[in-house]
């Protein structure tokens, strides 16, 4: 990767004299970007572009080519790709579209093939290109411009790409590096991002995705990239498509977004909504100090924006200074008779600019005070200019030490304020949410990477004994069947230290009546037939039998129901279970994620989970804390803590169930789905009783 982004030479294939040209566009970005290496365009009819002999291939260069961008139509690729293989080059950059993206997946396979057996790397196809700061490389037919700077992006999509160029121009946003990966065929995000961990010009990474290809390195590349720089992802492209695919609840609640939502965090990503959002963050993270563990302080001049910012606060997870009697202490001198040194801190519309930035070094220079959002609303006595001059004075002196962020309110005076100080690289907002949603970022990045650490220093469980479980699944295997049925499933999850209720396969009335007297009443009763998945919608389950009689007449409405309804249905016979008493129903799931690869599920569990959908994810493997951390974050963990009155409920079994079952879908890939609904928890120190466990796997795979 090195040498893609600090190539000593580039070659342009397909360089043209014609200005139209998309290998004539890439040339003249190289030369005017002011890149200093050697620089060789590629065209057999000869003759010179922007002052650059163009030579005929590139086996008539001279010297070694590090980087050769291919600009010519598709038909052509295959023999270039192979010349440059033979010619040693190092990375290879196809702009060129008409692969994958339009079904030509062989002739792109073609090209990989061709480009790995020379070892050469590919970036594309259908990219617009690469710029690299450390180069001063502008190897794209963008519209050139770019302010080197301290962020780089990675964009799937071209055109966006594209335009972020004459985005990020026009907002003086600069650039460490911009990255087009286009099809991925060989280079991909988590290549470019490993480079980046180390790369000390770029302190934000600006991910833009669309699909993910190859999701569990993405997932390991991120969470190490976010130990030493924030990073920002936007995702478009929503598909339910993989959720609709699976066959258990697992699957259906794993909506495609919410599983990269949740894996996002699980890595320290944070994720924007918009570009105009991401934008504003890497912004800000890349110039803003690192803030102090504590609270911010909004200082206004009018009360209504102060409890907007206020609002704005609590969404973005900013928290606000609040000891009164040290507020009123900082602000005694600025503060009117009718102001409030309650935070936000409101000066009151009569302030001149010389009270706010009173205000604005009492918070700046008070130690426990460790952030500013400074808000102010055109009034008739201020004047704009000279709050220009405050501002632009005040971030000057503060900005290494404290993070800072401005929102200016009013007319035309005020926009043109803030479109100088934005020029000038101060963050200025005109909105106070637009404000205060950067400092959120930068308080969510840095809390995201203490709790990381804390996590990783932490020890995992036992192992897990998957080598038995492998055995079950070889013996269900052997029947041809991608499921274990209910005793299999029950010694599965007895391997993996979780108590199941007592049980019995009947296959008689009278075995079922013996076995239900062993087992203690009350009983419950389910049908067990590989031809029936949902055991309750086929009238398979009956439930709380408390006596002899109630168990005759169970087995035989069992029969009747599931025949009626399934009439073809081979029944294996019933199985009579020990009745456990009620706790909190939870749900616990790991599943195969088509991009992702093995991902836990937890949930809030029984009857209501579809209805709740109150799920989230974490990708598997995952250690006690991370197990924790999954089971707390679900909207419904209140119940679980115990509300009005009741007792606390046993979560560290909750998670300890979790760990283990990471274990096994992350060491046995062959089970593509194990689903534990329910898992009763019981209070604390009781621990959690497994009900219905159900494991889908591929008898195919060994
Ligand atoms: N070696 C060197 N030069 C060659 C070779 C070769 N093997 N074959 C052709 N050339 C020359 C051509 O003679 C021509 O030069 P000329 O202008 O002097 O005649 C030049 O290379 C370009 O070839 P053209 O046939 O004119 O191709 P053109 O430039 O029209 O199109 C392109 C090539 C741009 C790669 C096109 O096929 C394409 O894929 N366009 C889409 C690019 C794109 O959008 N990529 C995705 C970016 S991201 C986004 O979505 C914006």
């Amino acid at each position: 990767m090195e040498r893609l982004f600090r190539p000593e030479s580039v070659a342009v294939i397909g360089a043209s004299t014609d200005p139209g040209k998309i290998g004539h566009r890439v040339v003249a970005n190289i030369v005017s970007g002011g890149y200093g290496g050697r620089v060789y365009p590629i065209n057999p009819k000869g003759g010179e572009i922007l002052g650059h002999t163009m030579y005929p291939s590139v086996e008539a260069v001279d010297g070694p080519i590090d980087v050769a961008l291919v600009s010519i139509p598709a038909a052509g690729v295959l023999p270039v790709v192979e010349a440059c293989g033979r010619k040693g080059v190092g990375h290879l950059i196809v702009l060129t579209s008409g692969f994958s993206e339009v079904g030509e997946i062989e002739a792109e396979r073609e090209i990989v093939r061709a480009a790995k057996e020379a070892g050469v790397r590919i970036l594309g196809p259908n990219v617009f290109g690469i710029y690299s700061a450390a180069s001063s490389l502008d190897a794209t037919f963008g519209p050139g411009g770019i302010v080197p700077g301290r962020v780089a992006i990675i964009t799937q999509s071209g055109a966006l790409g594209i335009a972020m160029i004459g985005k990020t121009a026009s907002e003086s946003l600069g650039l460490s590096a911009l990255v087009s990966v286009g099809n991925k065929s060989d280079v991909d995000e988590s290549d470019v991002l490993e480079y980046l961990i180390d790369d000390e010009q770029t302190s934000v990474v600006l991910l833009y995705i669309e699909g993910v290809k190859g999701g569990e390195r993405l997932v390991r590349m991120l969470s190490r990239v976010t130990q030493r720089k924030p990073v920002v992802v936007i995702k478009s492209g929503r598909s339910k498509r993989g959720a609709m695919a699976a066959a258990s609840h697992t699957g259906s609640l794993a909506g495609a977004d919410a599983v990269f939502d949740d894996l996002m965090r699980q890595c320290g990503v944070l994720r924007a909504v918009s570009v105009q959002e991401a934008f504003d963050w890497v912004r800000y993270l890349a110039s803003a100090p690192q803030p102090a563990d504590g609270d911010a302080v909004i200082v206004t001049n009018g009360g209504g924006i102060g409890v907007l910012a206020t609002d704005a606060c609590e969404e973005y997870g900013v928290r606000l200074y609040d000891d009164q009697g040290i507020l009123a202490e900082a602000f005694e001198d600025v503060m009117p008779a009718f102001g409030s040194s309650k935070n936000p801190v409101d000066l009151t519309g009569q302030a001149t600019a010389d009270d706010y930035a009173k205000a604005l070094d009492a918070v700046l220079e008070e130690d426990r005070m460790h952030a500013a959002i400074a808000l102010y609303c055109e009034t008739a006595t201020a004047d704009a200019e000279r709050f220009e001059t405050l501002v632009r004075d005040v971030y000057a002196r503060y900005r290494e030490s404290k993070p800072i962020v401005f929102s200016l309110f009013g007319g035309e005076s005020i926009a043109q304020v803030i479109r100088t100080l934005r020029g000038e690289g101060v963050p200025v907002f005109g909105d106070v949410y637009e404000a205060v949603s950067p400092l959120g970022a930068l308080y969510r990045a840095r809390r995201s990477t203490r709790r990381r650490a804390k996590i990783e220093g932490r020890s995992e469980e036992p192992e897990v004994d998957v080598e038995s479980i492998r055995g079950i699944l070889d013996e269900a295997g052997s029947q041809d069947r991608g499921f274990l049925l209910a005793h299999e499933a029950a010694q599965v999850a007895e391997i993996l230290g979780l108590s199941m209720p007592a049980s019995r396969v009947a296959r008689s009335l009278d075995d079922a009546v013996e076995a239900a007297g062993q087992i203690g009443y009350p009983v419950v009763m389910k049908v067990v037939s590989k031809d029936v998945v949902h055991k309750s919608d086929a009238g398979g389950v009956a439930l709380d039998l408390d006596n002899e009689e109630e168990v005759v007449d169970a087995y035989q409405a069992i029969l009747r129901r599931v025949r009626a309804h399934k009439p073809d249905a081979v029944i294996e016979g019933v199985e009579v279970a020990e009745m456990i008493r009620s706790g909190v129903e939870t749900i616990v799931g790991a599943r195969r994620d088509p991009a992702f690869g093995p991902v836990m599920m937890f949930g809030l569990g029984g009857i209501y989970v579809e209805v709740m959908k109150d799920v989230a994810f974490r990708a598997a493997p995952i250690g006690s804390e991370t197990a924790k951390e999954l089971v707390a974050s679900i909207r419904s963990y209140p119940l679980l803590l115990g509300v009005r009155g009741e007792s606390r409920k046993d979560t560290d079994a909750v998670a300890h169930a979790l760990v283990r079952l990471s274990q096994l879908i992350s060491r046995c890939p062959r089970i593509s789905d194990i689903e534990i609904n329910p898992l009763v928890v019981y209070d604390q120190g009781e621990g959690v009783r497994a009900v219905d466990v159900r494991i889908l796997f591929d008898p195919q795979r060994g």
